[in-house]
C-alpha cells in the first residue's frame, strides 16, 4: 500500500551572504507498509524520523527517491489521485495544542475533514461528529467545548477523532503520545489499538520510545543518522537484536523497580 523507495533528503543550507552547505538528513530509505499493519519507526532525536513522516504526508518533497501510495506517486500524480491520497493518509502529531485552532469547538475541529471531503447534511454531520467523539472515549456533549476546556490527553483524542473521521487507510502518528503522562500514554495506545482492530487502518508509529514501539507495532524499523540500520519483523525480534544501537535503546529504558535505580553518585555527570 505504501511504498517508500530510495528516499534521500537534504535541507537547503541557509545564510544570506554565503550559502551554507545543505544539511543531509535522510539517506536511501526504502520500505513498504501493508494494509492493517502498524510499523514502528524508532530512533533517537534528530535521526530524521519527522522529516520522513512529512515526506510520506506530502508535506516535504524528497530530494531523491519516490513515495507511492496505492500505486500513485505522492508528488507527481494527477490532482485527482493526490486529492484521494490526502484523504486516505492522515496524521496525528505530538503537540496536541498547536494542531488545533483554539477558537474552534471540538465539533468544528472533528467536522473539518468531513466538510472538506464529504457532502453531509447538517444533521448527518452532527451525528457523525457525536459518534466520533464517543469512539475516542469522549462524550457527545463535549461537542461545543473549545480546546482550552480539555486536558492534553482529551485534546489528543480529538486529534485522533479528526484523523479517523474519513476512515483513512494510513495514519502517520509522529510522537503522538510523547507529550502525555504515563497513564494517558497507555490509554491512548490502547485506543489506537482498538481503532485499528475496528477499522483495519495501517499506522506509521514514529517514536523514540522503545516501550511504546514494542507495545503497538507489528514490525519496527530502527533509524540512525538518516538511515535504516535495523528492521525487526516482530517486537520479540527487536528485543533479541544484537545490533548495538538497538541494545543501547533498550538499555536506556528507565528501571522499573527501585532496587535497580540509577546510582547518580557514581555517574560521571
Ligand atoms: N526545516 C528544516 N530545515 C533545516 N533542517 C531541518 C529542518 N527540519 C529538520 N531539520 C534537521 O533535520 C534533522 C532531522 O530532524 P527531524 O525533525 O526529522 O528528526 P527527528 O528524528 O524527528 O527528531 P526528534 O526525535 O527530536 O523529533 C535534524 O538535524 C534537524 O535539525
Ligand atoms: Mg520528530
Amino acid at each position: 500500500m505504501l511504498d517508500v523507495s530510495h528516499v534521500s533528503h537534504h535541507y537547503a543550507g541557509g545564510g544570506r551572504l554565503w550559502r551554507k552547505a545543505a544539511v543531509p538528513v535522510l539517506h536511501d530509505i526504502s520500505f513498504t507498509l501493508e494494509p492493517g499493519v502498524c510499523l514502528g519507526l524508532l530512533g533517537v532525536s534528530g535521526t530524521g524520523k519527522s522529516t520522513l513522516g512529512k515526506i510520506i504526508l506530502g508535506l516535504q518533497r524528497p530530494t531523491a527517491g519516490r513515495v507511492c501510495f496505492a500505486g500513485h506517486d505522492c508528488y507527481t500524480s494527477d490532482r485527482r489521485s493526490l486529492h484521494s491520497i490526502r484523504r486516505e493518509v492522515q496524521a496525528v502529531f505530538q503537540d496536541c495544542y498547536s494542531a488545533v485552532n483554539p477558537l474552534m469547538t471540538a465539533g468544528q475541529i472533528i467536522g473539518e475533514p468531513l466538510r472538506n471531503y464529504e457532502r453531509l447534511s447538517p444533521l448527518e454531520q452532527k451525528r457523525r461528529v457525536a459518534e466520533l467523539l464517543e469512539q475516542v472515549g469522549l462524550q457527545a456533549s463535549d461537542v461545543d467545548k473549545r480546546p482550552a476546556a480539555f486536558s492534553g490527553g482529551q485534546l489528543q483524542r480529538i486529534n485522533i477523532a479528526r484523523a479517523i473521521a474519513l476512515r483513512p487507510k494510513l495514519i502517520v502518528l509522529d510522537e503522538a503520545i510523547s507529550s502525555l503522562d504515563m497513564v494517558n500514554q497507555t490509554q491512548i495506545l490502547s485506543l489506537l489499538a482498538q481503532l485499528r482492530a475496528d477499522y483495519g487502518m495501517s499506522y506509521l508509529f514514529i517514536t523514540h520510545h522503545v516501550q511504546a514501539a514494542l507495545t503497538i507495532s507489528d514490525r519496527i524499523i530502527v533509524m540512525d543518522a538518516g538511515q535504516i540500520v535495523y528492521t525487526a519483523n516482530s517486537p520479540q525480534a527487536l528485543m533479541k537484536s544484537q545490533h548495538p544501537l538497538v541494545q543501547q535503546l533498550i538499555a536506556a529504558r528507565l528501571p522499573e523497580h527501585p532496587s535497580r535505580r540509577l546510582d547518580w553518585s557514581s555517574s560521571s555527570l
